[in-house]
Formats: C-alpha cells, structure tokens, sequence
C-alpha cells in the first residue's frame, strides 16, 4: 500500500516528538512549583524545552519566545533551533505559561509549544492583545471583538440554545477589566476569573461541559494570544485579536515585525494559518490536564498534542521510568 501523503512540509512525526518538548519543561518546572520563585520555575522551563527542542530534526526559528534577544539569553525571538536537518518551521513557545500560577502551585500552569510551516504564525511584539475566544459549533462570525459585551454574549446564549445566566466567560482578574467585568455581570452571565493564564482560559472554551467556559473575553499578552489561536486552529473554535499598539514605541517595534495596520483585528487562520502542530503539558493540575505528579518509580505526564490539517487531538499520559532522562 502507498504511504499516505504528508498534507504539508511538516512531518506527521514531528507531533509526537512535540510531546517529549513539552513534557521535559513541564517536569522541569514542576519541580519547582509552590516554591514562590516564578523566575527559577520559567528559567528551568526554558533551558528544558531548548534543550530538548534542539534535538529535533527541524530547522526551526523561535518567532514567539521568551523576549527579544537583548532581553531574553534563550529561546529568544529570532532563536535558531533543531538539529538544522529537516524541514524550516517557525516555532510559538512559553515553556512555562501562567509562571505566578507554578510559583504558588495554582491550577492550569502549562507547558506549551506551536510549529508552523515559515511565515505560518503572527510575528507578534510582546505587547498586550484584545481578545475574544469560542470554542467549536457555532456559526461563523458569533463573537466579534467590535461588538459590545452584552451582544457577544447574547448571540453566544442563542447561538448555544441557553439562557445568557447558562453562560460563564473566563475573564483575567486585573483592574483593566473592570467595565467588561460589569457588562457581562450585568447580561446575566457568570464570569470565572482567573489570576494567570490565558493560553489556558481560551483552550477552556473548547469543552465547556468539562470546564465550565464557554467564551474567552479580555486583554492579555500578545505571545499568548498567538499561541491560544494555535491551539484552537487545531481543536476549532474561534478566535479574534487585536494588538494593544498604543504608543509611537509600540507601533514602531510592530512595524519592524511587519505589522503594518496597528488597529487591525485579526482573526483565527491570521494568528496562526496553514498547517500548526500544538502541545501542552500541564505542569499544576488544571480544568483539562493534570500536572506533573512523582512517584516512587516514576514521572506522569499528561499533555495534550494536536495537528490542524487532521484535526486529530491526542491526549497522552505518559509514565516515565528513566527519571534519569529528566536531569
Ligand atoms: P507569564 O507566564 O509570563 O507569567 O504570563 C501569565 C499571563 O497570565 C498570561 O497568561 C497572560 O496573557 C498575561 O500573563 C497577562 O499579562 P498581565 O499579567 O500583565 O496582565
């Protein structure tokens, strides 16, 4: 029998290998979880996941990473990773996603990673995002960043077949959000406020009966955004963002990333286009994946790995026995 094609220049292969990525930071930093130190939980994070990623046969360039590279020493935006054999990818990143939430052992910290095919991902500066998510089945075009609160959770409510007080959003919990939170307060719906984390607050609306979240609403980092679009191309939902480019500096940088439109709202397939392959390990336990937990004899792992063009969403709980392996 014929091999079946690959569907783009990303080897099916390189989705299970993603796994061992994530699953390495995610150990790494769980062993520091609950200890207060947010910068020794991210810095092991990411000499973890460099370390591991250099070993795929990738020819792979850090486009979301840990800063630009007079601020971050590693996995800096611009970065070369991979072997340098094997097909040239752009790579989104956060080896330690919610690095408050790991510090003081609260839920849903991950691990997380995105490829891409070249020029496939938002080059997008670390600034904040204006940002509005659903999960799969519903129509086109329910949620829009343009419309007020109140519209987007009410064409939400309808749209799900619920009364809008069915309706929870998942909202960060910071000052800047104060009127969204009394707007969607006042539709009826509840609200579930996180301290940390939006990669996974956006992946949450993807299975509401599970996590109890039907929309994402509010302003956090751009870098995450990019990600959380990743992760939704694969799983479907919906997505908008619209960069926070509001001083002369911040168009400035974003237009040495080749954004040139500074208002521009952009949607789901411009965050993250063509074929993206996406894991996450979870590093606290969290809504939809457990963290990191060691025993005796072993390390488990449970990470989430998926693939846009197949629409194939893996979750693997892994079991390791070479602690060694793990440093
Ligand atoms: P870190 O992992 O870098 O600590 O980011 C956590 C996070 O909560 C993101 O999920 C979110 O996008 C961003 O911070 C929000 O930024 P801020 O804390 O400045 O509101």
């Amino acid at each position: 029998m014929m091999a079946k094609p690959a569907t783009s220049g990303l080897d099916r292969i390189l989705t299970l290998e993603l796994v061992r990525v994530t699953e390495r930071a995610a150990v790494a930093a769980a062993r520091l979880r609950g200890r207060g130190d947010e910068k020794a939980a991210d810095q092991v994070a990411v000499d973890a996941m460099r370390a591991e990623l250099n070993r795929l046969p990738i020819k792979g360039t850090v486009v979301i990473g840990e800063g630009e590279r007079d601020e971050a020493p590693m996995l800096y935006i611009g970065e070369e990773v991979g072997t340098g054999e094997g097909p040239g990818v752009d790579i989104a990143l956060d080896p330690l996603e919610g690095t408050t939430i790991c510090a003081k052992n609260l839920p849903n910290s991950l691990a997380v990673i995105a490829i891409a095919e070249k020029g496939s991902l938002l080059y997008a500066p670390d600034v904040y995002m204006d940002k509005i998510a659903v999960g799969p089945g519903y129509p086109a075009g329910i949620v829009n960043l343009d419309a007020s609160p109140q519209e987007n959770i009410e064409n939400l409510a309808k749209a799900k077949g619920v009364p809008v007080q069915e309706i929870t959003a998942c909202i960060l919990d910071r000052p800047r959000h104060a009127r969204l939170i009394e707007a969607v307060r006042a539709t009826g719906a509840a609200i579930r406020l996180i301290g940390d984390g939006d990669v996974a607050g956006v992946i949450h609306t993807t299975n509401p009966d599970e996590t109890g979240i039907d929309i994402y609403m509010g302003t956090g980092g751009a870098p995450e955004g990019v990600l959380a679009a990743a992760a939704l191309r694969c799983i479907g939902g919906q997505m908008q963002g619209r960069l926070q480019l509001n001083t002369e500096e911040k168009i400035e940088r974003a237009a040495k990333m080749g954004i040139s439109d500074p208002n521009k709202v952009y949607s789901m397939e411009e965050m993250a286009r063509g074929d993206v392959l996406f894991a996450a390990t979870g590093v606290t336990d969290g809504n939809l994946l457990s963290g990191v937990k060691f025993g005796r004899d072993s390390i488990q792992t449970h990470t989430i790995v998926m693939r846009s063009s197949s629409r194939t969403v893996r979750e693997i709980k892994a079991h390791h026995q070479d602690m060694e392996k793990f440093g």
